[in-house]
């Protein structure tokens, strides 16, 4: 199931800021955006805390935007972790890799999320220890939904983390306990508008029954 596809916009101004960028992308692609800024520090940072960066060997961050969360895993991944960023929109990929073309361990790969394991065997990559997803997930279609975290839970290994930014704290915690067993949510109080973050183990429906 493929999630449908950004049509090809006039080309964006390369100088323009990122806000300018996310604001015009929100209303061309409204429910696959559904956000008018790009995430603030304390939600990126809050995202990306408590993950052991000595040992994580693979993190993977889908719908990545202009790269508020991909700021802070870079700065943060050491380098022996692969850092695989999967953005679908071109002009995003675009201000993406000119924003870290100097950051070596970040592989941005346009594409669709719901082929992450695909995109990852394509590259040898077998385990994954976190997902972190800034795609709007709950205003997907459901089948999209559930191929993109079936797929991510095929690339994740058994004790990965799947987690999950929101601009609406709590109200999709019984939609994610859906997916998995073990749900836990964060809040962020300092973003405006207050948001948070799930954090997702146990992915349900085993991987003979997500292909
Ligand atoms: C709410 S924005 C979040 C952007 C950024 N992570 C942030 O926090 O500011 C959602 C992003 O997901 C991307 N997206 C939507 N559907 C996608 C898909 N199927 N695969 C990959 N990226 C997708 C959009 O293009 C957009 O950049």
């Amino acid at each position: 199931m493929n999630s449908p596809a950004p049509k090809p916009q006039g080309s964006v101004d390369p100088a323009s800021p990122d806000w300018w960028l996310v604001v015009r992308k929100f209303f061309q692609h409204g429910t696959t955006i559904a956000s008018f800024a790009p995430s603030s520090r304390f939600l990126s940072r809050k995202i990306v805390k408590d993950i052991d960066y000595d040992k994580v060997r693979c993190i993977v961050e889908l719908g990545a935007g202009t790269g508020p969360i991909t700021k802070e895993l870079i700065d943060r991944v050491q380098p022996h972790t692969k850092l695989i960023i999967v953005e679908r929109d071109p002009d995003f990929c675009k201000r993406l890799r000119t924003r870290f073309a100097d950051k070596p361990n970040a592989d941005i790969i346009e594409g669709d999320a719901a082929h992450i394991d695909q995109l990852l065997a394509d590259r040898g990559i077998t385990d994954v220890d976190h997902i972190v997803s800034g795609l709007p997930l709950p205003s997907f279609p459901a089948e999209v939904r559930d191929a993109i975290l079936a797929s991510s839970a095929r690339a994740l290994g058994a004790h990965g983390t799947f987690r999950q930014l929101t601009y609406m704290p709590f109200i999709y915690w019984r939609l994610y306990l859906g997916y998995f067993a073990d749900v836990r949510f964060n809040i962020v109080p300092l973003n405006l508008p207050p948001a948070g973050i799930y954090v997702c183990r146990g992915y349900k429906l085993g991987r003979a029954a997500v292909s």
